[in-house]
């Protein structure tokens, strides 16, 4: 193989690793269940890795014939939606790792055959579907650390927990600094060259005005500080639809917070629970809570087309910013350096909620399929941007373009502060 075909099969070797390390730690009985109906069980991912990578690459693009050929709709994840997984009859654990493992041997058959040059089919110019396949498995692990979240504290232990970079000598978080951005053209979207998913295209040149965006995400300290203002009981706060939204959820914190007793806050992280720790970036909140944060706070969300342009050379590795999974959870705001805008945590920590909804750029077209993302257009979802500390470093850059139901905290969602400029 040439020199692509092997960074792709090595690529695609790696995150499997990354998967099943995830799942090692993971009791049988969390495997099978389903932690809500928002999350599927984690066996459910499993088989779906399996059957996505070989509808995309044994069957589609050399012609093998399936190997569960029932199982199409079980799997797909339009046919049998998140919240029905947990009846579905799917694959025992033994099956869907041999699964995973046959289908991993037949596509690496494949893209040894396959002619990853510029003349050659869209799907294999340049390694296009073997990277789709490397970076939706990559998009499941952290659905499944999701998932893993939501289990009874305790009951997912995480191995190989990374520390986090010491904490800056000047706490960040407690006073919102800004960046400025000169209003002007920039080249929005991916480029031509390279993997990107669909609704990331084309780039195309987008104005924006000048406007201010906070250095740093907001930190869970200055989150207490809406909490301890009543922010959560005020409904001048709020959009209509986040009010109603609180109520009907009866919010007053982030999802994972829970009293102390003793008028302070915990939050947990899989089997850690501690004192909401101020200085670190803050998590698990919906689009109504950030929205109301930003309002109290005297600024807004920045718009999807403001965050890119600030975002603009973040470069996605762990060295840059939190990726990678194995901090389990946020860093101290500050402890990551500034990207060339100087704004800091751009790519890593959360997916910060953008005020802009999911829809297609000016001459987008679907491809290699309509359900990653033109099913969702005009759907209600919100785009989220940026990863988070859940995300894998293939699957982090400045055009990735996330969208979720502005009422869903069970991601790995935080905000950043933006403001017109005066
Ligand atoms: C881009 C995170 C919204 O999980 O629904 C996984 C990613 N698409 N398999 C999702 C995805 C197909 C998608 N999000
Ligand atoms: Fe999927």
């Amino acid at each position: 193989m040439d020199d692509l075909g092997t960074a792709l099969a090595e690529r695609l070797d790696m995150t499997r690793g990354r998967t099943l390390d995830l799942f090692a730690p993971l009791p049988h009985e969390h495997l099978v269940g389903q932690p809500c109906a928002l999350l599927s069980p984690p066996l459910w991912d499993l088989g779906h890795i399996a059957a996505y990578e070989e509808l995309w690459i044994a069957r589609r693009l050399s012609g093998r014939a399936p190997l569960h050929p029932g199982l199409d709709d079980v799997y797909d994840a339009a046919e049998t939606p998140r919240s029905v997984r947990g009846e579905a009859a799917i694959l025992d654990e033994a099956a869907a790792r041999r699964y995973l493992e046959v289908v991993r041997d037949r596509s690496l058959e494949v893209l040894a055959a396959s002619d990853l040059g510029d003349d050659g089919d869209p799907l294999t110019r340049g390694g296009f579907v073997f990277e789709m396949v490397a970076e939706h498995e990559a998009q499941h692990t952290e659905t499944i650390l999701q998932a893993l979240q939501m289990l009874p504290p305790g009951a997912y232990r995480p191995q190989g927990r990374r520390a986090h970079p010491p904490r800056p000598a000047a706490e960040g978080g407690r006073v919102t600094e800004w960046v400025e951005v000169p209003s002007g053209e920039f080249p929005m979207g991916a480029g031509d060259a390279g993997f990107a998913y669909d609704c990331e295209r084309p780039r195309h040149a987008r104005g924006v005005d000048a406007f201010l965006i906070a250095r740093d995400p907001v930190s869970a300290g200055a989150h207490l500080g809406f909490v301890d203002d009543g922010g959560y009981r005020r409904p001048e706060l709020w959009s209509p639809e986040g009010w109603l939204w609180r109520e009907r959820e009866d919010a007053e914190a982030p999802l994972h917070w829970e009293r102390d007793g003793e008028g302070g806050w915990l939050a947990r992280e899989f089997d850690r629970i501690a004192p909401v720790d101020p200085t670190r970036v803050l998590c698990h909140v919906s689009a109504h809570e950030a929205d109301a944060h930003a309002r109290w706070a005297g600024a807004r969300l920045p718009t999807e087309a403001e965050w890119e342009r600030a975002a603009q050379g973040a470069v996605p590795d762990a060295a840059s910013g939190n990726l990678d999974q194995l901090a389990f959870g946020t860093a101290a705001v500050g402890s990551y350096p500034p990207s060339p805008s100087g704004c800091r945590h751009m790519l890593g920590d959360v997916w910060e909620w953008t005020s802009t909804a999911f829809d297609a750029y000016p001459g987008f077209r679907a491809f290699p399929y309509r359900e990653y993302s033109e099913v969702f257009f005009g759907g209600g979802y919100r785009v989220l941007r940026g990863g988070s500390w859940a995300t894998q470093p293939i699957a982090a850059r400045t055009s990735f373009r996330n969208w979720d139901l502005p009422e869903r905290r069970q991601i790995f969602s935080g905000l950043r502060l933006a403001r017109d400029a005066a």
